[in-house]
């Protein structure tokens, strides 16, 4: 069996387009490898939260993948800074990580250029902790997206250069772990691209009825068909994309009846659209507030995983140091 690890951010909560973009198929990825699933809250420091913020941020989104399904008995679930073998293996491989390969990072040079008052070392190792994340579990495959590329290239790059150095054949060069066919992209409420994280833009499985209403009802639409048969819009095939997702058969075929006889109107649609996304998402949020209550549970589920985690980090370390040549007199 493979072993795949993914890492997650530890800020923002996650939308419709993340439920069915990736969340939905690590159901089916951890019924088929060896999983990890880690918070990744020591790179938040990079950004520098509040205490509070940090503990709320890594507890909503512990909270927001478990009620999606992932399971503590299939997979270690853990949160990054519960595994002190994370950043022993970043010193390590920081000493083999070039500042000047470093600093030509896009995700590094974009920071430069974004926050050009704190551009700490951390931001600057960013992808050498990456790399000690993935390479703790000798991972084969990581799910990333598309910005998260380079950096999996990083971790290769590393991996690679311990085994030359050391002359051995320790660490696989992890590949990214590919959903293929499953890959569902949710186009925003804004009338182009993806849903994401822009206000307005995507629903979150959080929001409460009120606020999807009201979201849904600000999208954005055009002025309408004017013949039978009319080309749709994107603005317009997107609503019916994201219908399509949440809404019964028949719910999508009658608005597609009626915009292609010209009778469509999107106030209706939208109200359609609306409570079919309040049904889905209602129950998924009652799930999250739940968890998210039950301290007991997150603090449980956070021990086993970093017992499981750290099982498998030491082990790593242990071999890694020795093949470094820390030895025992
Ligand atoms: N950098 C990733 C992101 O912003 C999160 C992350 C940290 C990660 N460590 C990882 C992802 C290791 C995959 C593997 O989304």
């Amino acid at each position: 069996m493979e072993t795949v690890l993914s890492g997650i951010r530890s800020t923002g909560n996650l939308h419709l387009g993340n439920y069915f973009g990736a969340v939905k198929n690590f159901i089916k990825m951890q019924e088929e490898n060896n999983c990890y699933f880690f918070i990744a809250d020591y790179h938040s420091l990079t950004t520098y939260p509040t205490p509070e913020d940090l503990h709320n941020s890594v507890k909503s989104v512990l909270a927001e993948y478990l009620a999606m399904g992932l399971d503590p008995e299939k997979s270690a679930i853990y949160v990054q800074s519960d595994v002190p073998e994370i950043p022993e293996l970043y010193l390590l491989l920081n000493m083999n990580a070039y500042v000047g390969e470093l600093e030509r990072t896009t995700s590094f040079k974009d920071k430069v250029r974004t926050q050009p008052n704190n551009v700490n070392a951390g931001l600057l190792t960013y992808p050498v902790l990456m790399a000690a994340d993935i390479l703790i579990h000798k991972s084969h495959k990581v799910p990333v997206g598309k910005d998260q590329e380079q950096n999996l290239e990083m971790a290769r790059k590393f991996a690679k250069r311990f085994n030359h150095m050391y002359k051995v054949d320790y660490f696989p060069e992890p590949q990214p772990y590919n959903f293929g066919e499953d890959l569902v992209k949710v186009p925003g409420l804004d009338g182009t691209g993806k849903m994401g994280k822009t206000a307005g833009n995507g629903i979150f499985l959080v929001d409460d009825d009120k606020s999807i209403r009201k979201k849904v009802m600000r999208a954005v639409t055009d002025s309408g068909p004017t013949e039978p048969n009319s080309p749709v819009s994107e603005p317009i095939q997107n609503l019916f994309t994201i219908m399509s997702l949440v809404s019964a058969p028949d719910t999508v075929n009658f608005f597609k009846e009626k915009y292609a006889n010209c009778e469509i109107r999107y106030g209706d649609m939208k109200k359609q659209l609306a409570e079919d996304i309040i049904n889905f998402v209602a129950p998924i949020r009652e799930k999250i507030l739940d968890i998210k209550n039950n301290n007991e549970y997150l603090r449980k589920v956070a021990e086993q995983g970093a017992e499981k985690a750290r099982a498998s980090a030491s082990q790593t370390l242990k071999d890694v140091r020795k093949i470094i040549g820390f030895r025992k007199f």
